[in-house]
């Protein structure tokens, strides 16, 4: 049998999953099961990436410690991908003993080849992406979230980057599949091409990491940590990289990840590969982002859409053939409940559940809940037949090419077909009559055998449905389980019994849904921003909180630099704020009394680990503390002595 193995990246363990966090791992989930009717043996990773700054910080603001917040939130992972039907084999933690053996070992094997020295490191890294963003001291942003980035130098210890930049540009070209889509790889090509730097691969200002071996004041820098759990997720801990499950599944068949992670993925995890002379995965898939509100859908913009809403209300299916089938994979795609209630009504209640519901219904009424034996097929039969044989060609065309929206179209033709065929050949007319008989129950059968190889098509896609549809059709076990060279029309066996007519996706009524959904977005969103513990409410007067409670809060001097309206509204400003460390962006409702220029200079106060948010599409990254006049005006909170930027109110 041939082995697959396919990997989602490995997620921060620093806040709740959203829809964002949920596509890819549910396009591989779709992936996987569909190798599997093709008869591979499929190994599916996925797993969390828990160490590094990010994680230090979210812990820090919530007043617990990294290891309790990563075991909160990998929870939370698991738990919404058994709500969304995701059956991977395996599942990593980069907090993990075993992951510690495959990181150290990796650093080993490269050490000894040469390839890791010591050095300082001076530059520009973005605590948000982990990313080094520039080798100079000069301000800069990061490319990827657009915030400024910190300065910092430390002794760190380096990867030789530099000596693959050949190695890596001839096995980019040996091997087209490696990097896809082709554009995504003609972007690497050149980005190696212009010349590879040297990278830092310890840090010794962050303490939650990977212990660097004999050197236990650094850790392991957090790329090099959470690539290696690819191979720490399918055993090579246990067999030191050389027997088992590793050896059976090692190279990876296919790293699905978004567009922003792919240098990594295609420049230095091949190099740290090669470095201990392990093989390279077969290929490194970039997808697109979903845009929300048009921008990528970031829990860091404050942008999320969560999926727990949309399976209680519509369930599992429904967002994973949303997002399949809407959004071309590769590239960019909008996501909005609104198209989401729309395809479910149209593609899901209308077209599918419609043909499910007509079909047994009819073989309930006119056949006894059986399927019939058919009689001779006409030209219609034959013609539903060669559309059946079409769409399952077309559709594994398409999935091999990771084309899943394409293959969702070649589907919907026999769905279509299938249905035209019904209006055409009125079988509810042929009940009323004797003497075609032998005619309703050739129509019956074919539409009854349309839907078994629908079941079996769209059953990576929809598992949940078209295992019930399985079981209505009489069918046993579940049609993830037929192999898809064996399908072909005509397996469907006479005297089957079929169940009742149910629907298999309700319509539902649009602006209600989305009322219901945007109530139930609204009570996560304010759960996720609750404090880790509640208030203690007092017998009299207005509750009160714990000393720790405020000391939650980090409240810093800050220095406004610069100020603009926003453009459409009166009411905000957008500020520039210097608080020592960093400049931020904190957009603030004082417009009204407050001319920009006025505020230049002046010393505020900032609320500095709130949550960034939107307002009218700009970020805000913190709030200016103010109080409020009787009649709503706010007036700014200042100090009138010297203080120093940065420092903390308590
Ligand atoms: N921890 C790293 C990955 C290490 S892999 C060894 C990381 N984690 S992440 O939590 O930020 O998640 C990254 C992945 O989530 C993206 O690469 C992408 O696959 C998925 N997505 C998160 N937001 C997304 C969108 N808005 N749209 C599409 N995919 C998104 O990076």
């Amino acid at each position: 049998m041939p082995k697959f193995y396919l990997t989602t990246p490995l997620y921060y363990a620093n806040a709740r999953p959203h829809v964002g966090s949920a596509y890819t791992t549910l396009v591989c989930d779709t992936l996987a099961r569909y190798r599997r009717m093709c008869g591979d043996d499929v190994a599916f990773l996925t797993g969390t990436d828990e160490h590094g700054e990010n994680i230090e910080r979210a812990a820090a603001r919530l007043g617990i410690s990294p290891a309790e917040l990563v075991d909160r939130n990998c929870q939370m992972f698991r738990a919404l991908w058994q709500q969304l039907g995701i059956a991977y084999t395996h599942f990593v933690r980069t907090t993990e003993a075993r992951h510690v053996h495959t990181v150290q070992t990796m650093l080993r094997r490269a050490r000894q080849r040469g390839y890791v020295y010591k050095g300082v490191y001076r530059g520009r890294y973005c605590i948000h992406d982990n990313l080094y963003v520039s080798d100079s001291e000069e301000p800069s942003d990061c490319p990827t979230c657009g915030r400024p980035a910190e300065l910092m130098s430390e002794e760190n210890y380096f990867f030789r980057l530099s000596a693959f930049q050949q190695p890596l540009l001839e096995h980019y070209e040996r091997h087209p599949e490696f990097i896809q889509p082709a554009f995504r790889r003609n972007e690497v090509i050149r980005f190696v091409s212009d010349g590879l730097k040297d990278i830092s691969i310890s840090r010794r200002s962050i303490h939650w990491g990977i212990p660097w071996p004999d050197d236990p004041e650094h850790v392991f820098y957090v790329w090099y940590d959470a690539l290696s759990g690819y191979l720490t997720g399918i055993g090579f801990a246990e067999s030191n990289g050389q027997g088992g499950e590793f050896a059976r599944y090692w190279p990876a068949d296919v790293h699905m990840i978004g567009k922003e992670i792919l240098r990594f993925h295609a420049v230095y995890w091949p190099a740290f590969l090669m470095a201990a002379e392990l093989p390279l995965p077969r290929t490194i898939f970039a997808h697109g982002w979903l845009l929300f509100e048009q921008q990528k859908m970031s829990k860091s913009k404050g942008n999320v859409a969560y999926c727990e809403p949309i399976i209680e209300l519509l369930g599992s299916d429904a967002l994973r053939y949303y997002l399949l089938r809407e959004v071309v994979f590769g590239q960019d795609g909008n996501f909005s409940h609104e198209a989401l209630v729309t395809r479910y009504n149209s593609d899901l209640a209308n077209d599918l559940g419609n043909l499910a519901s007509r079909t047994l219904t009819m073989l309930a009424r006119y056949c006894a809940g059986q399927v019939p034996e058919p009689g001779p097929a006409g030209p219609a039969e034959a013609e539903l037949a060669a559309t059946a044989a079409a769409s399952l060609q077309a559709y594994r065309q398409a999935f091999d090419q990771f084309a899943f929206s394409r293959g969702l179209e070649a589907i919907w033709q026999l769905v279509t077909h299938a249905n035209q065929y019904l209006v055409e050949t009125q079988p509810w007319t042929l009940a009323g009559d004797p003497a075609s008989q032998p005619r309703l129950a050739s129509v019956l059968y074919a539409a009854a055998e349309a839907l078994r190889i629908l079941a079996v098509l769209l059953a990576p896609v929809l598992p949940r449905a078209t295992s019930r549809l399985w079981q209505l059709l009489g069918q046993s076990g579940h049609p993830e389980q037929i192999r898809l060279e064996t399908l072909s029309w005509g397996g469907l066996r006479p005297g089957t019994r079929t169940g009742p007519a149910e629907p298999l996706f309700p319509r539902v009524e649009k602006s209600q849904i989305l009322e219901r959904m945007a109530a139930m977005e609204d009570q996560i969103r304010q759960n996720t921003g609750a404090p880790a513990a509640p208030a203690t409410p007092t017998a009299s007067g207005p509750s009160r909180i714990t000393i720790d409670d405020f000391a939650r809060v980090d409240m810093r001097v800050g220095e406004i630099r610069a100020a603009e309206p926003v453009p459409g509204t009166d009411r905000l400003l957008r500020l520039q704020v210097d608080i020592g460390s960093e400049m931020r962006q904190v957009v603030a409702g004082i417009a009204g009394s407050y001319r920009p220029e006025e505020l230049i200079g002046r010393r505020v106060v900032v609320v500095v680990n709130l949550e960034p948010r939107r307002l009218r599409g700009v970020e805000s990254n913190g709030m200016i503390v103010a109080a409020t006049r009787p009649d709503g005006s706010p007036v700014l909170c200042t100090f009138t002595e010297d203080v120093p930027l940065g420092a903390r109110l308590k």
